[in-house]
């Protein structure tokens, strides 16, 4: 069985967490700089993106802040540069940011659909593109993607998000069969129900709950997220029993979608 790359000391390690204002960023930012590590974090809306510095500055004074429209696809390679100059390089890079886009599939309007794909898809496949030739020219690294569940399992109301996310693990898939057995390794995320609206945190059994109709609070989902860095494994579920539901679509299509077709007409919202 080949390698992955793992990691067994976050002290002084350089990691750039995109979307880190709120949610799962916000939580994967502050638990790796409490463990020492030199965060880099970029988003949008920079007063809950320096609130996030702050508390990361508290662990480690190094950590810093980029105000960043990832969806200015043309911009990132100069950001990747400036990261690797002002952070001394990227160590792990973590494709978190994401934008969802709720909507029936013939409704929604084309220009959402295109800004959704360069925002989800174009932009982490961007942004990785940048920063490989540093990490092979070091012979180290890590490149995580936060996908979701829906890249798995197409969610109806949100056709161009599930779509966005099935490219997106589609690529970093590829890319980790084309690294494999390199010092360079690709992590992918599937989260479902994550709670992303409360600060509120919880106990990590909750990542491995049997009960996926619970939401999740975004502190265990970025500890499970740590873990599997640590351990260096390709693919996480977060809460794991949802992984039941890829296997399911697997070997029963037609159940699986009548199943998301209940939930959908019981889901009046979308
Ligand atoms: N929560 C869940 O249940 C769940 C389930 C499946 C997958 N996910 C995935 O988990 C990841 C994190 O999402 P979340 O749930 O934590 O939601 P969230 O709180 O809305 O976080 C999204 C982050 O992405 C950033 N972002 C979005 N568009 C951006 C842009 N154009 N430029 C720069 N930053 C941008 C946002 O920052 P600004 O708005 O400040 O720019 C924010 O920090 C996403 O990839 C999402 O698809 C979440």
């Amino acid at each position: 069985m080949a390698a992955q790359v793992g990691v067994s000391d976050w002290a002084g390690r350089r990691v750039l967490v995109t979307g880190a204002s709120s949610g799962i960023g916000a939580a994967l930012a502050r638990d790796l700089a409490g463990h020492g590590a030199i965060v880099g974090m970029c988003a949008r809306r920079t007063e809950l993106l320096d609130e996030v510095l702050d508390d990361c500055r508290r662990h480690v004074p190094a950590c810093q802040a980029w105000p960043v429209d990832l969806g200015e696809l043309d911009a990132l390679e100069d950001f990747v540069a400036q990261v690797e100059r002002e952070l001394g390089g990227i160590d792990t890079l973590v494709n978190n940011a994401a934008a969802v886009l709720s909507g029936t599939t013939d409704g929604t309007p084309w220009a959402d659909v295109e800004r959704l794909v360069r925002t989800n898809y174009l932009s982490p496949v961007r942004l990785t593109l940048a920063a490989l030739p540093a990490m092979r020219a070091r012979g180290a690294g890590q490149i995580a993607v936060v996908s979701s569940m829906a890249a798995r399992m197409a969610t109806p109301g949100e056709s161009a998000y599930a779509a966005s996310k099935a490219a997106l693990s589609a690529w970093f898939e590829s890319l980790a069969a084309e690294l494999w057995d390199s010092p360079i390794s690709v992590h992918l995320v599937y989260p479902a129900l994550i709670e992303v609206e409360s600060d509120a945190d919880g106990d990590d059994a909750l990542a491995d709950s049997p009960n996926a109709a619970k939401h999740i609070p975004a502190p265990v989902c970025a500890r499970a997220i740590r873990r599997q860095l640590e351990r260096g494994d390709l693919e996480l579920y977060v809460p794991t029993p949802v992984k039941q539901g890829v296997v399911m679509r697997m070997n029963d299509p037609e159940a699986s979608i009548q199943m998301m077709a209940d939930w959908f007409r019981s889901n009046p919202q979308h």
